[in-house]
C-alpha cells in the first residue's frame, strides 16, 4: 500500500487525454492506497495571476470532472490546495533552503517562459513553482506520485528537496520520504485534428460534452490523409480515429474488420467513426449521468471538498508538527504546558 499524492491545476474542463491518462489510474490506485488528489488552485494563480476570474468557476468544473469519472470521496480525499493550510506553511519552510540555482536551472521553468510569452512569468511565484509542489507532495510524506513525463524534473526537485531538508534536520535519520514518479500507461488520445489532445489548440473532446457534441466532433475528426476519397485505401495506423478505437473500443473481433475494412477500402471512414460512437457512448454515458447527478447537488459538492480537507488536514497538521519542532520554532502556549 502506497501513499499517493497528486495534483491538477484547475484551469477549466478536462478532457478525454486527462482521463484516459491520469484518471484512469487515479481511480484504480484508490482501491488500495491511501490517496490525496488535489485540485492545486495555488499552482493554477502562479501563471494566471492576472485574470483570475475563472478560476473558481474551473475549481468547480475539475471537480465534477473527477467525480464524473469515479473518483471516490469515500475512497481518497478529494481537495481544493487552499483549503489546506498546511502545503502554503511548507512550502515556507522549503523556501528557506531551496537552492536558487536549482529553480533557475529547472527546464520547465525555462520552457514556460519561452512557451507562455503572453504572460509575465518572471515573479517570485512562478519561481517558486517546484517549491510548492514539492511541498504538496512532502507534506503528506507521499511516497507514490503519479504523474506524466512532462512532470519529472519537478518530481527530481521534490526528491533533491526532501534530501536536503532531511540532511539538515534529520538528525541523521529522515523526515521526508523521497518520492517516486509513478509512470503508468499513458495511452495515446490525439485531438480532433490529429495533434496532441489540449484545449488550447481548441481539438479537444472533453469529458463533459455531451453525446450528440461528441458525435459532431468525431465525425468531423481527422483519418488518415491518405484517404481523402471513400475509395483510396488507409492505413489504421496512421489515423487518429483508430486511437480512439484502441482506447475505447474493446471488442477485438469487431477491430479487425475495421482495420482490414480501411486498409481494402471496404469501408468508409463513416462507418469505422459509427462504429466507434457507440463504443464511445457505452463508455462516456455513465460518466454523463454521474456528472449530472453531482451538478444537481452543488451543497453535496461542498460537503465533498470539506470532508477531502479535513482528512488531508490531518495528515499535513501531524508533518507541519514535526516540521515546527525540527526548524526550532515556539509551539504556542508551550509555556503553559
Ligand atoms: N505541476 C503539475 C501539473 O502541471 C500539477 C501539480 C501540482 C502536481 N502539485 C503537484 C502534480 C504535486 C503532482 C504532485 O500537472
Amino acid at each position: 500500500m502506497y501513499r499517493v499524492f497528486s495534483g491538477m491545476r484547475p484551469t477549466g474542463r478536462l478532457h478525454l487525454g486527462h482521463m484516459a491518462g491520469a484518471l484512469t489510474n487515479w481511480v484504480a490506485l484508490q482501491e488500495e492506497n491511501e490517496c490525496y488528489y488535489s485540485i492545486v488552485d495555488w499552482h493554477a494563480l502562479m501563471s494566471d495571476y492576472a485574470d483570475p476570474s475563472k478560476l473558481r468557476g474551473n475549481t468547480m468544473e475539475v471537480l465534477l470532472d473527477w467525480l464524473a469519472v469515479g473518483l471516490d470521496p469515500e475512497k481518497c480525499a478529494i481537495f481544493v490546495q487552499s483549503h489546506v493550510k498546511e502545503h502554503i506553511e511548507l512550502h515556507m519552510a522549503l523556501s528557506m533552503i531551496m537552492p536558487l540555482g536549482w529553480l533557475e536551472r529547472n527546464p520547465t521553468y525555462k520552457e514556460q517562459i519561452l512557451n507562455l510569452q503572453n504572460k509575465d512569468l518572471s515573479t517570485y511565484g512562478f519561481l517558486g513553482y517546484p517549491v510548492l509542489m514539492a511541498s504538496d507532495i512532502l507534506v503528506y510524506k507521499a511516497n507514490q506520485v503519479p504523474v506524466g513525463e512532462d512532470q519529472s524534473a519537478h518530481l527530481e526537485l521534490s526528491r533533491e528537496i526532501a534530501r536536503r531538508f532531511n540532511h539538515f534536520y534529520g538528525n541523521g535519520g529522515e523526515i521526508f520520504p523521497e518520492p517516486a514518479i509513478m509512470l503508468t500507461p499513458n495511452p495515446k488520445i490525439p485531438g480532433t485534428d490529429g495533434r496532441k489532445m489540449s484545449k488550447s489548440y481548441g481539438n479537444s473532446l472533453d469529458i463533459a460534452d455531451e453525446i450528440p457534441v461528441l458525435d459532431k466532433k468525431i465525425r468531423t475528426m481527422m483519418t488518415d490523409p491518405a484517404r481523402e476519397r471513400r475509395t483510396d485505401k488507409g492505413e489504421p495506423g496512421k489515423c487518429p480515429v483508430w486511437d480512439l478505437h484502441r482506447f475505447f473500443n474493446p471488442d477485438a473481433e469487431q477491430k479487425a474488420e475495421l482495420a482490414d475494412g480501411c486498409r481494402t477500402a471496404g469501408i468508409g471512414c463513416i462507418d469505422c467513426k459509427k462504429a466507434l460512437m457507440v463504443h464511445v457512448t457505452e463508455h462516456m454515458a455513465p460518466i454523463h449521468e454521474r456528472r449530472k447527478r453531482f451538478e444537481s447537488k452543488m451543497g453535496d459538492l461542498d460537503d465533498i471538498l470539506s470532508a477531502g480537507a479535513k482528512k488531508a488536514q490531518e495528515c499535513a497538521g501531524r508533518t507541519m508538527s514535526e516540521v515546527y519542532e525540527v526548524l526550532g520554532m515556539l509551539a504556542p502556549n508551550a509555556g503553559r504546558q
